[in-house]
């Protein structure tokens, strides 16, 4: 079940709605639940106000208590993601691991300080990307979430992507890859190339914690933040953050 804390919304509400506006790091803006309830649990209703903001929470509230596969069963919360969502860069992990769990943040544990390294070295930080996974739930055990369990998180992914119409997509590990490009080949083969999800670029590269695990990997994945700083300068990314 998804926890509730206070998060400084209007009349001081505690409630699951809330707090999930909250894990997309929404705590500052105004949304009446009433503008957007009659959207809860509907998967084909959708906004199109191009408000990022607004968007964002409409999903949030229709995403709901999801029970769309196992992996709800032993949540604790839902992980949607963070980080900056006009930024124009969107970064995309398998799953949330215990402390994401717990905390309702993406990338909070080992693997995420690594990656605040690796963006550090192109002059990147959490404020100038957004980050999500391919799940929103964590599989027990850290496991790769399974086919059936991406292909039931998918439509969320696909919202979040539909909204923040990212200018670059960096997906981290085989399972994002896999599910970015359509491919089924091993992210050693899908490294090292840029690949595109509709118009938008995918640059597929190692997931951190297999950085943590394997020393050899920290070559390939400098050469794909590379390629990523000199995508990135070309299209002038990332964004001002201002939508
Ligand atoms: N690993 C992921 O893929 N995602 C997270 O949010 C944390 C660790």
């Amino acid at each position: 079940m998804t926890e509730s804390r206070d998060t400084g919304a209007p009349g001081g509400r505690k409630d699951p709605f809330w707090n999930s506006v909250a894990s997309f790091g929404l705590d500052d803006i105004f949304v009446l639940p009433e503008w957007i309830s009659g959207l809860k649990g509907d998967k084909t209703a959708s906004v199109t106000s191009g408000n990022i903001p607004l968007e964002q929470a409409a999903l949030v509230s229709r995403v709901g208590d999801c029970r769309g596969c196992r992996l709800c069963e032993e949540r604790n919360k839902i992980v949607f993601g963070g980080g900056n969502p006009s930024s124009g860069i969107v970064f995309i992990g398998e799953g949330p691991g215990a402390n994401e769990d717990i905390q309702g943040e993406p990338f909070v544990g080992r693997a995420g300080k690594l990656l605040d390294k690796i963006l550090a070295a192109i002059d990147l930080d959490r404020d100038s990307i957004y980050i999500t996974n391919i799940v929103k739930c964590r599989p027990p055990g850290n496991r790769t979430p399974s086919k059936d369990e991406v292909a039931a998180c998918w439509w969320i992914l696909e919202e979040q992507l539909r909204i923040m119409k990212p200018g670059v997509i960096v997906t981290l590990g085989a399972p994002a890859s896999r599910t970015m490009t359509g491919s089924s080949d091993g992210i050693g083969k899908l490294r090292g190339t840029i690949h595109r999800y509709g118009d938008i670029p995918v640059i597929p590269t190692y997931h951190p914690a297999a950085l943590l695990r394997t020393d050899a990997l920290k070559r390939p994945v400098w050469e794909d933040m590379k390629m990523l700083r000199k995508l990135l300068d070309e299209l002038g990314l990332p964004g001002t953050g201002k939508n």
